[in-house]
């Protein structure tokens, strides 16, 4: 695996190695060394767990890793980003992580860059397209829960329309063949078109009889104007609450990419509760990205 860019360039095969892999570095505690491979880290939106989880991720590969700080590095003095990358790839620099507004990005970059077969790029994040990492490590984590995903239920909860979590998972689902994918939003939320999965709106039959939840957080930096949706009406309706999660399975497991919107998004006693495997996603997240970013090396 060359570049890790989004779930429809991953095989089956490819997402069920990463998973073993996350879960070998889980369970063995100790981990090979990469200290000849420098991996760069371009993050030009917000990102506290994502970044943090690649960063100690390549640490913990003992790559050396170098941070860009994007918002004083020479962009700001109009270069563009392929001349950025282009400097890096010139300095050596094997691994290119990005986050970026601009949906596609990476993997424009990946081609653009295709004859120097010795840089690796991995999209940590892409407009409202793409989140392949997290979409990864959410499945993982299922994994530690249930045996298969074929039988199951699960439920994406929230604003679905401006997720790339959500836009990631209906790939994964697929790949995965889950048993039922079901996608709980306000219709000015729904998203605009599907690719695995159903859409409704009543939280009741959505839940009903989940196995896994996923709630989403509500990207109120994406909404359009016609898209906007008074809180409290929301929060009547679709916050995750513990009465509502009553809908779905007895051992139900609840989820969150992060980060949550307490009281909007989900309920802190669900978020807090027995039910809830939302940090153990924060730490899968450093395994999976861990044997993210060993696969593109080979
Ligand atoms: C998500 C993201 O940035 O897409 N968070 C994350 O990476 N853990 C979800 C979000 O921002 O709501």
């Amino acid at each position: 695996m060359n570049h890790f860019l989004d779930i429809n360039s991953l095989t089956i095969d490819d997402a069920r190695h990463l998973i073993a892999r996350a879960l070998q570095f889980k369970q063995n505690g100790t981990y090979p060394c990469y200290d000849h491979y420098t991996v760069a880290h371009l993050f030009y939106e917000n990102s506290t767990r994502t970044r943090v989880s690649f960063e100690m991720a390549a640490q913990r590969l003992r790559m050396p890793v170098v941070n860009l700080d994007v918002a004083h590095s020479s962009e700001q003095k109009g270069e563009v980003l392929t001349d950025t990358v282009a400097t890096l790839v010139a300095m050596g620099v094997s691994i290119i992580v990005i986050r970026h507004s601009q949906e596609g990005i990476v993997s424009l970059l990946a081609n653009r860059f295709q004859h120097q077969n010795t840089v690796h790029f991995v999209n940590a994040g892409d407009g409202q397209r793409a989140h392949p990492s997290q979409a990864m490590l959410d499945m993982m984590t299922i994994l530690e829960h249930k045996a298969d995903v074929s039988p199951l239920k699960i439920a994406l909860l929230g604003d679905i329309r401006h997720s790339r979590v959500a836009h990631s998972w209906q790939y994964l689902a697929a790949r995965f063949n889950v048993g039922e994918l079901v996608m709980i939003a306000p219709k000015p939320w729904q998203p605009v078109n599907t690719y695995y999965g159903f859409v409704t709106d009543s939280l009741e039959d959505g839940l009903k009889e989940a196995d896994v939840i996923i709630t989403l957080r509500v990207q109120r930096e994406r909404l359009l104007a016609e898209e906007e949706l008074d809180m409290s009406f929301y929060k009547q309706h679709y916050t995750l609450t513990e009465e509502r999660l009553s809908y779905a399975k007895k051992d139900a497991i609840i989820m969150h990419p992060g980060p949550m919107n307490r009281g909007i998004d989900i309920d802190s006693v669900v978020a807090d509760g027995p039910q809830s495997v939302i940090l153990q996603q924060v730490s899968n997240g450093l395994f999976m990205r861990m044997a993210i970013l060993e696969a593109v090396l080979q």
